[in-house]
């Protein structure tokens, strides 16, 4: 029997149209609406597992295709797919620890004299919006904890950092303050990008670390670390120009899948070239760091 997961999908259409038929779907396949707003959010929960996921959001999307609301999930809604445990406590209320030695901070933390937030030693200030990445997801705590293995090899400072799938914004922003010299942080959700510009420049960090909606199929050149914490099917489906953009010898950290699909994404990777280095499991969760040797 396999391990089933909560699951919530939030739904923000930007168009008023067919609102009311919205809300008369409130059971579609494993999905019932848990929470709405009329015309501003619906939320849907299923308790899936895992490897359900992608097909179980694509019946969701046909159910609103076949409403007539395609454009609210094709032109800028944002879909927001998180586990059970960040609906709960998605908003920062106080420090939270990160890593071995790095703390996320309110962003509100930015007002208090530096004396009192100094205690924390390594810290970022963030807000999450509606953007994934608070740093409560062990997927968010593996790789933070892969970037600090990467800093005490001195791995980090002085080099090109990517992150595909940046949410919050909180792995390019503490790869940036472990001093990184560039990091381009990329995502499809306009949510996300809002977001990660605000806490880039809250963390003072506009000069190297850029957001940007851009396709990773049009970033050119090579990145001496590649972040992708991505769900299964998009980590797969990028995982081409993963492997385009990372330079030799460079290092990929991938996460976003459970222990159940460690395997078949080693042998992926090992297939293109990446070798695994250190893993970290967590809750069931793996963040991996591949290094590249061809
Ligand atoms: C699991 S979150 C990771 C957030 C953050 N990096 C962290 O580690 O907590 C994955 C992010 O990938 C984004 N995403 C999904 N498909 C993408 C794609 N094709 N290109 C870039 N980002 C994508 C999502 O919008 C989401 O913000």
């Amino acid at each position: 029997m396999k391990e089933k997961s909560g699951l919530f999908v939030q739904i923000r259409p930007d168009i008023t149209y067919p609102i009311n038929l919205l809300e008369d779907v409130k059971r579609i396949g494993p999905w019932t609406l848990v929470h709405l707003q009329p015309g501003v959010e619906y939320t849907y929960y299923a308790h899936i597992e895992m490897r359900a996921w992608d097909k179980a959001l694509l019946l969701l999307q046909k159910a609103f295709d076949d409403l007539g609301a395609r454009a609210l999930v094709s032109e800028g809604a944002s879909w927001q797919v998180m586990p059970q445990e960040r609906f709960r406590q998605r908003s920062i209320e106080g420090p939270k620890r990160v890593g071995n030695n790095w703390y996320v901070l309110p962003k509100q933390y930015s007002r208090l004299p530096i004396d009192q937030i100094k205690r924390y030693g390594n810290f970022i200030y963030l807000e999450s919006g509606w953007a994934f990445g608070e740093g409560f997801h062990p997927t968010t705590i593996g790789c933070v904890h892969l970037l600090e293995m990467l800093a005490s090899r001195q791995l980090i400072e002085g080099r090109k950092v990517l992150d595909i799938g940046t949410g919050t914004g909180i792995l390019g922003i503490i790869a940036g303050k472990m001093g990184a010299d560039t990091v381009l942080c990329l995502d499809v959700d306009p949510e996300a990008i809002r977001v990660s510009k605000k806490n880039v420049a809250s963390n003072g960090l506009s000069h190297k670390v850029v957001v940007s909606s851009q396709d990773l199929r049009s970033v050119k050149g090579f990145w001496d670390i590649v972040l992708s914490n991505l769900t299964p099917s998009v980590l797969t489906g990028l995982s081409n120009d993963i492997v385009r953009v990372t330079s030799y010898k460079g290092y990929l950290v991938v996460s976003g899948f459970q222990k159940g699909l460690k395997k078949s994404f080693e042998a992926l990777f090992k297939k293109k070239g990446f070798w695994p280095d250190t893993t970290i499991t967590k809750d069931g969760w793996v963040a991996q760091l591949l290094v590249r040797q061809r």
